[in-house]
């Protein structure tokens, strides 16, 4: 099977917060092909991060994509607000939501591309319904809620269960995948079947000299072997 290309978005969650603009600048320079903005409400996920101001910032700070991923109760309420500070897609998770279908019209109407994510725990069946009418499916390979954590392994086989029904049912479907991405599981995640890659701490983590890390994730990519 041919190689499929595939795309790199730093999350910011990661970033020192005071030089948001060098961090993002520098990751830029090196070749990143999207912005992720996590937004957590401290409802759907235990924690708090990135609101629309920092939003507003961030589309300031760049012209390329921002993809945003709400981990949020209420996913309805924030689709016109943060597509309204620029956001390119937005991705809602379908645990969070009873009436999918509508807020994934919504996005559209709001002019962002949409997307759906599930946790580690939710079964893919979730997906199947929405899957036709969305651009990204996003597979959380950790719980989410925080940055800095481990790729949960059985994350492997989901992500070449997805990508099955992605090729199925939506051939032009992204397949994105998002927590402990790292330049040694990362063969091994697009082996499997992802195009997309979320890295935060790999990234903007302590230690992590931006250039070099995304220069590394980028080898990484190189080494799959296609299954
Ligand atoms: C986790 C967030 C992720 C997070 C990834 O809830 O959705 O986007 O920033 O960070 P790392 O790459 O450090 O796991
Ligand atoms: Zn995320």
């Amino acid at each position: 099977m041919a190689q499929r290309s595939v795309r790199i978005g730093p999350s910011i969650l990661a970033a020192d917060f005071l030089r948001l603009g060098e961090h993002m600048a520098e990751a830029e320079a090196a070749g990143a092909d999207f912005f992720h903005v996590d937004v957590m409400d401290g409802r759907f996920v235990p924690n708090l991060a990135i609101g629309l101001p920092v939003m507003e910032a961030v589309r300031r700070g760049t012209s390329l994509p921002i993809d945003v991923h709400l981990m949020v109760a209420d996913p309805a309420e924030w689709i016109a607000p943060f597509a309204a500070a620029g956001a390119d897609s937005i991705t809602v998770h379908v645990e969070a939501d009873p009436h999918l279908h509508r807020t994934l019209r919504s996005i559209e109407e709001a002019g962002a591309t949409p997307g759906i994510t599930l946790n580690p725990a939710s079964p893919l069946v979730l997906l199947e319904e929405c899957l036709p009418i969305v651009h990204q499916v996003l597979l959380m390979t950790v719980n989410p809620g925080f940055g800095g954590q481990t790729f949960i392994p059985a994350s492997l086989d989901r992500i070449r269960r997805v990508r099955t029904m992605i090729d199925t049912a939506n051939p032009g479907c992204a397949l994105e995948v998002d927590g402990g991405i790292t330049a040694r599981n990362l063969p091994r995640v697009v082996a499997a079947g992802a195009d997309t890659i979320v890295a935060g701490s790999s990234v903007f983590g302590p230690g992590a000299v931006v250039a070099e890390a995304m220069a590394n994730l980028r080898a990484a990519v190189t080494e799959a072997d296609p299954e």
